[in-house]
């Protein structure tokens, strides 16, 4: 039985178990796929263990994406560019890793149906999702993305990778169409961003990465508002669906019941 692992810390409030062992079951699989907490001084051995086949292939979540890099034998293009590693595999020989995480976005945009084709996207947080929401936005044709981290450096780094970002100060509010949350405000519930959501306008788009919980303050405040919300529940999912398919050589089905399945 082949085993497969989602690697982080923390790592409880992971569903990728949840999601891919229901994936296995449905396509009778013989795999099973676990969560692992772990520290930077393990991160040699897991990858070893890819090296020498007792794991078909890892996840990695927070804080490890940028970590785990040097410990890899060759990375994707996507995952090159953003700096950043969600999905490990062994190819000829070699531990790849790759970026799901930026299809995941884009499949996640599109599946809630809003074009983000010439319009100013303001992204708050500079952390390790960031790069990855970059790039897509690109790729999709956003016109403007600003960004805003309370460590300003962190922002003013990413403007080194992608000369067209504007940074801007934290607490301030630009003119935007869409605006994400890719801070990790918001996990726990009583979390809030201070931000002027009267100020804001209406009919605006307000995205947050997170998906758990389901609507965080930021999304219910906008809501009140009267704006467009949306969580990260899509996007999780498709970045999942992509690693799955390339372990797994074997595309599963993404219906209500795979969407509810995260809702439980
Ligand atoms: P990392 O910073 O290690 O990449 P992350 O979980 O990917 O970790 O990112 C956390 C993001 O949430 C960062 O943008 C962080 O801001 P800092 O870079 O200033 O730390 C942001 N964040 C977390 N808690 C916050 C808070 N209370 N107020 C403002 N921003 C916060």
């Amino acid at each position: 039985m082949k085993k497969y692992l989602v690697i982080g810390n923390p790592i409880e409030h992971s569903y990728s178990p949840k999601l891919h062992n229901y994936w296995i079951k449905k396509n009778n699989i013989n795999a099973v796929y676990e969560k692992k907490q772990i520290n930077k001084e393990d991160l040699k051995n897991i990858i070893f263990d890819i090296k020498k086949e007792r794991l078909g292939g890892i996840n990695v979540t927070v804080p490890f994406k940028k970590f785990i890099i040097p410990f890899l034998d060759e990375l994707s293009p996507e995952a090159d560019e953003t700096k950043s590693v969600n999905t490990i595999y062994l190819q000829n020989g070699k531990v790849l890793g790759h970026n799901t995480d930026i299809s995941g976005f884009e499949l996640g945009i599109k599946y809630s149906k809003y074009d983000v084709k010439n319009k100013i996207v303001f992204i708050l947080g500079a952390g390790g999702v960031a790069p990855s929401i970059i790039l897509a936005l690109k790729k999709m044709g956003a016109s403007k993305i600003i960004i805003s981290n309370r460590t300003k450096e962190k922002a003013e780094d990413l403007k080194n990778f992608f000369h067209e970002l504007e940074v801007i100060d934290w607490g301030e509010t630009p003119t935007f169409d869409m605006v994400i949350n890719a801070t990790s405000i918001g996990l726990k519930n009583e979390d809030g961003i201070k931000l002027d959501y009267s100020g804001m306008g209406h009919n605006k788009f307000f995205y947050d990465v997170i998906y758990n919980p389901k609507e965080t303050i930021f999304l219910k405040r906008a809501k009140l508002f009267g704006n467009r919300t949306e969580n990260g529940k899509m996007m999780f999912i498709y970045q999942a669906h992509q690693a799955f398919t390339i372990w797994h050589k074997l595309m599963p089905d993404i219906d209500d019941e795979t969407i509810t399945l995260l809702e439980k």
